[in-house]
């Protein structure tokens, strides 16, 4: 049995996993920093650092117990390489190599994004499917919004990427406007579907040059400009009260501070995000005739794309579940098992890589 111990830590999680052969997740441990970054509506580097070295050794030793392993047990240890944030993938990867190192493991180095696109197919294969190649990969983040073609052997080709925010960005900066707090996407798809996303009208970003790259920023300006167009401090200072005292808000909650107005705001940008998401992810498949699209990142939990997707799509569409669309460390040993087949390994002297590019 191949065992494969996966570390993550390129943003604001501490996750480790276990995983046996290829899809099997024996165990998946993620330490969220939410309550540390929330107040600051958004990730803040230095404490996400701090907040790695804390977890880490704590993370990886529940990881091994929830698995019933030992580090004797294991095969190879999988770290993030990149992209992320600099300090924080450091934590991890220092983490995995001294582990490789004291114990003689080859040390696997995976890209976080490669790691995402994994998930999915991992969790297809314990469904019964194998994802058909070449596929095109949706993965959309917080920091990331980007379509890759997938092909045979694990190759990827980018074939888009945003130039401005990400996704899960724009919604954050939505969220963070209107009074929502951190993070965005959630809330706003939770609110989304109690408004009319008919109601106001946002124009769909035009690219120059590549016709499947990707802007946020328009849009978020467009919002910006209708909340500046009306009057609704009050309201925006009702919620950011609320989510003061309270610290969480359920969905009844942050309906009784949102009149019906913000709703349809919400919904309307919703549909538009989705509707930029999924046509460029439609033209991506035609271009690279591929059989299946994959969505992943934090984004693919929205259940409007869900829905928008299945009914889009000329092919099967394959998404993961809540937990492995965030991110995890169950992608990161998923990705690490072939590269463990070919025996690609990586030399204590891998570093950190805040732009790593996945090609
Ligand atoms: O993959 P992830 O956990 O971390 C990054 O690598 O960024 O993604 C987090 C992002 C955040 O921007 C969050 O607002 C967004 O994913 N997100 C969503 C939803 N759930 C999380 N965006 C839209 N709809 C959702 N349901
Ligand atoms: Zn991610």
């Amino acid at each position: 049995m191949t065992l494969i111990l996966g570390i993550e830590s390129s943003c604001d999680e501490t996750a480790a996993a276990v995983l046996a052969d290829g899809p099997r997740v024996l165990s998946s441990v993620v330490a969220s920093q939410l309550d540390t970054h929330g107040k600051y509506g958004g990730v803040v580097p230095e404490l996400a650092s701090r907040e790695h070295l804390r977890a880490v050794v704590p993370v990886v030793r529940e990881a091994l117990d929830r698995a019933g392993v030992g580090f004797a047990d294991l095969s190879a240890v999988a770290v993030t390489e990149g992209p992320g944030l600099v300090g924080s993938l450091l934590v991890g990867m220092t983490y995995g190599k001294a582990l490789a190192f004291s114990r003689g493991l080859p040390l696997i180095a995976v890209n976080h994004l490669e790691g995402h696109i994994h998930a999915v197919v991992m969790e297809a294969r314990v469904e019964g499917h194998e994802v058909e190649l070449p596929a095109v990969a949706l993965v959309a983040s917080g920091g990331h919004t980007h379509l890759f073609e997938v092909r045979p052997g694990w190759n990827y080709r980018l074939m888009g990427r945003t130039r401005d925010d990400a996704a899960g960005e724009a919604y954050d900066k939505v969220a963070k406007l209107l009074g929502f707090g951190y993070p965005g996407g959630p809330v706003v798809d939770a609110l989304a579907g109690f408004g009319d996303a008919g109601a106001v009208r946002f124009t769909l970003a035009k690219m120059k040059g590549n016709a499947l790259d990707f802007s946020f920023s328009g849009l978020k300006t467009a919002v910006l400009r209708w909340v500046e167009s009306r009057d609704m401090d009050a309201e925006i200072q009702r919620r950011r009260e609320l989510l003061r005292e309270r610290g969480r808000v359920s969905t009844a909650e942050w309906r009784e501070v949102t009149p019906q107005a913000t709703l349809d705001l919400l919904a309307s940008f919703q549909a538009t995000v989705i509707e930029e998401l999924l046509r460029r992810a439609r033209l991506a498949v035609e271009e690279a005739g591929a059989g299946a699209l994959i969505v992943s990142g934090g984004v693919a939990s929205n259940r409007g794309l869900r829905t928008a997707a299945a009914k889009k799509l000329p092919c099967p569409v394959y998404f993961p579940t809540p937990a492995l669309s965030t991110d995890n460390a169950a992608m990161i040993a998923a990705a690490a098992f072939p590269k463990f087949e070919r025996r690609e390994f990586a030399g204590m002297d891998l570093r950190a890589k805040a732009g790593l590019v996945l090609a």
